[in-house]
């Protein structure tokens, strides 16, 4: 069993999942099984695997006054676990998705994470006609690799796929404002993003998935900090909300800090 506990939450995860060692204000908590990942697979899982591969919770707590400023600006928090070990030699992850243009907008809407146990990989691949008939056309990938206690904005127009690179189960938070559109078709129509990760003697290959055309090469990259953004080294998510919920006002205000956000993964 391993005990997560940072200065913000506090929780279990053992072989059947995760549980919280405290109250929260919360949803419940709910996983994913191993073998609902097959579509998403490079090899396909037996039916017989009984393992879950990510467990996640929307909306946490510590209490009312909390809960309100999240809602009354209309944000969801979440946490994720991703179990430890792989599927097939392949690196356990979530599904990922797209973000569409929410109304009265021209971007997509951000969304910030921050590791709070573990090492991890997120996938981000740009597509802007994921929401067409027209064959998904992917112009940038790039892989950030992620500390437990590093932050990533998610800029417009990149799916997003968060992976678990490390020996033990990764934990991440996630803030964005609601009402998202998600786009999962586009991924699941292509089995999965554009590069599976596989791990081979604590070494990481990259993959890629023969139905994308024309893949840009990956690029790895390590993101920054920027204080405007809230993302501050040392300082969780969490507790910059807490003290100054403003500052993530470009989580619905995208088009106004197009620049900064980009800038964080350059
Ligand atoms: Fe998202």
């Amino acid at each position: 069993m391993e005990h997560i506990k940072t200065k913000d939450f506090d929780f279990y995860v053992d072989e059947s999942g995760f549980t919280f060692n405290r109250e929260y204000l919360t949803g419940p908590v709910k996983h994913k099984k191993s073998i609902e990942m097959n579509p998403l697979l490079l090899k396909h899982l037996s039916e017989e695997d009984q393992s879950w591969n990510y467990a996640f919770v929307s909306g946490i707590y510590h209490n009312e006054e909390e809960k309100e400023e999240y809602e009354k600006r209309d944000f969801a928090n979440g946490i994720t676990v991703i179990n430890r070990g792989t599927m097939n030699g392949e690196c356990r992850k979530n599904s990922g998705h797209y973000h569409g243009v929410s109304k009265g907008h021209v971007l997509p809407y951000p969304e910030v994470y921050e590791i709070l146990q573990g090492k991890a990989a997120f996938i981000l691949q740009k597509s802007t006609n994921f929401d067409s008939e027209e064959e998904l056309k992917v112009d940038d990938v790039k892989l950030v690799i992620l500390e437990t206690g590093e932050k990533l904005v998610v800029p417009a127009w990149y799916a997003h796929c968060a992976i678990n690179i490390g020996d033990e189960p990764m934990a991440f938070y996630n803030l964005a404002a609601k009402n998202t559109p998600l786009f999962y078709d586009p991924i699941t129509k292509k089995h999965g993003f554009s590069y599976y990760i596989l791990k081979e003697n604590d070494i990481l290959i990259a993959i890629q998935n023969a139905n994308y055309n024309n893949l840009p090469q990956l690029k790895v990259v390590k993101p920054s900090y920027d204080e405007k953004l809230g993302i501050i080294e040392g300082k969780s998510v969490f507790a910059q909300f807490a003290e100054d919920p403003d500052i993530f006002r470009y989580l619905d205000h995208p088009e106004e800090y197009e620049a900064e956000i980009e800038n964080l993964l350059k």
